[in-house]
């Protein structure tokens, strides 16, 4: 008998591609009645129920779920583990919500009990609101980080994350060097890169808090160790941009701070990018360099409105970041919501559809996993999420109306949170259910 394999019955729904390069139609494939297959946590096969089923031997079960959609889980491409606890911070924006509240906060993640903590909170919430996979800023501290994959290796999660590396214009409780923050990362990335499902990222926190040395250092652990993530902010705040401006007067703007040091490539993912020109969409684009859009961060704290036609334009690599704490959800339907509004700001849609590839196999290509997450396809590793069409009495009512399925993950996105998200899986194990 074959005890790995198990199948799940209810409406599938995944993204194939980008709409803008597919068109909407082609971008997706739904399934009203269909099966997923699942065995030794990926996905062995999917299809309509009529003609997957008589197919199944006797010995795999299937669990049907009445009601229910089953999506890819979500990919949140920008996320802070030491904000958990300061979300929603009144009154300020960037530079003075970093030194009034984000600084002391992280202070707290030098004490490794307080790590564990919050990492197991933090996994939780990321579970719950249906989120697999995560690129994740630690603090400056080495144990931040050691705590996080900690809590995502007891679910066999596919996690990336890093410290963060920061060697000036902070409080000396929460600096490194450029000796001990190339030493501590080295030390994480022998540790934990590659192991199970957990990837390493390079995190310069943003330009302004590292010296030329520090960011030599951080090229340097790129090109010493391969497959690696760079992970930082660009571009998010006028102000923020100037100070960049006067601390690298020889560079030709922001970007190119990052790209004067080796920083930009495949794997590097810089949150926000809000006010970039397109000389610097092209420069991102060329190099497979990606961005992370946080529409609930941006419009918190003020920062602005994100072009995404542009860096569509440009092909830029785009996937939806939280950034939680500046972020005020877990939630990436809730980003999803903000995301709409903040096109409609700018005289532009953004379709169901779109949304539902940045929230999946966007989010996935961004990092560099759109071969293995992001998709219900046979050979995907088995993150998937089972949403409750009726979790609320206003959604079961609102659902009831809709007369396709692109309606349907409309009004999903824009009512939709962690209360929708009914049972979480992960390499084929359920890891969170409501
Ligand atoms: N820029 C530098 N650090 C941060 C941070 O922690 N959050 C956000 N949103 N922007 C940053
Ligand atoms: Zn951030």
């Amino acid at each position: 008998m074959n005890t790995t394999r198990k199948a799940y019955r209810a409406s599938l729904l995944h993204s194939l591609g980008d709409p803008a390069d597919l068109g909407i139609d082609a971008s997706y494939q739904y399934i009203s009645d269909g099966v997923l297959v699942v065995e030794n946590g990926h996905i062995a096969a999917m299809g309509e129920a009529a003609v997957l089923l008589p197919t199944l031997g006797a010995d795999t079960p299937v669990e049907h779920f009445e009601n229910a959609l089953i999506t890819p889980g979500f990919v949140d491409t920008h996320i802070h583990l030491p904000q958990t606890g300061m979300i929603g911070a009144y009154g300020e924006q960037l530079l003075d919500w970093l030194n009034t509240y984000t600084f002391p906060c992280e202070r707290q993640f030098a004490d490794k009990a307080h790590a564990d903590d919050v990492a197991a909170r933090f996994v939780a919430e990321l579970l719950r609101n249906g989120t697999t996979t995560a690129l994740v800023f630690g603090s400056v501290h080495p144990e931040s980080v050691d705590a996080l994959f900690e809590a995502c290796e007891r679910h066999n999660l596919r996690m990336i994350a890093g410290k963060v590396m920061m060697d000036r214009n902070a409080p000396d409780y929460l600096t490194d060097t450029a000796q001990t923050g190339y030493e501590q990362s080295k030390a994480l990335i022998e540790r934990w890169h590659g192991k199970g499902r957990l990837q390493y990222a390079v995190t310069p926190r943003f330009a302004p808090t590292s010296t030329p040395e520090q960011l030599t250092a951080a090229g340097r652990l790129l090109a010493e160790h391969e497959g690696v993530y760079l992970h930082t902010h660009l571009s998010e705040n006028q102000q923020e941009i100037e100070w960049v401006k006067a601390l690298f007067p020889e560079q030709d703007g922001y970007l190119d701070v990052y790209d004067h040091y080796g920083l930009l490539g495949e794997r590097s993912v810089f949150a926000h990018g809000v006010h970039l020109c397109e000389d610097e969409c092209a420069r991102l684009a060329q190099t497979g360099s990606a961005l992370a859009f946080c529409p609930t961060s941006n419009l918190f704290l003020g920062s602005g409105l994100f072009n995404l036609p542009m860096a569509e334009r440009h092909n830029v690599k785009v996937g939806l970041g939280t950034d939680v704490g500046a972020g005020t959800s877990f939630s990436i339907l809730q980003t999803l919501n903000e995301a709409y509004k903040v096109m409609q700001l700018q005289g532009a849609r953004l379709h169901p559809f779109k949304s539902l590839y940045l929230a999946t196999l966007g989010g996935a290509r961004a990092l560099s996993l759109g071969d293995r997450v992001g998709r219900l396809a046979p050979g995907y590793e088995a993150d998937f999420l089972v949403l409750d069409l009726k979790a609320t009495p206003l959604l079961s009512y609102r659902l009831a109306q809709c007369r396709d399925i692109a309606e349907t993950l409309f009004v999903l996105m824009t009512l939709g949170d962690d209360r929708v998200v009914q049972h979480t899986f992960a390499a084929g194990h359920r890891v969170h259910s409501r």
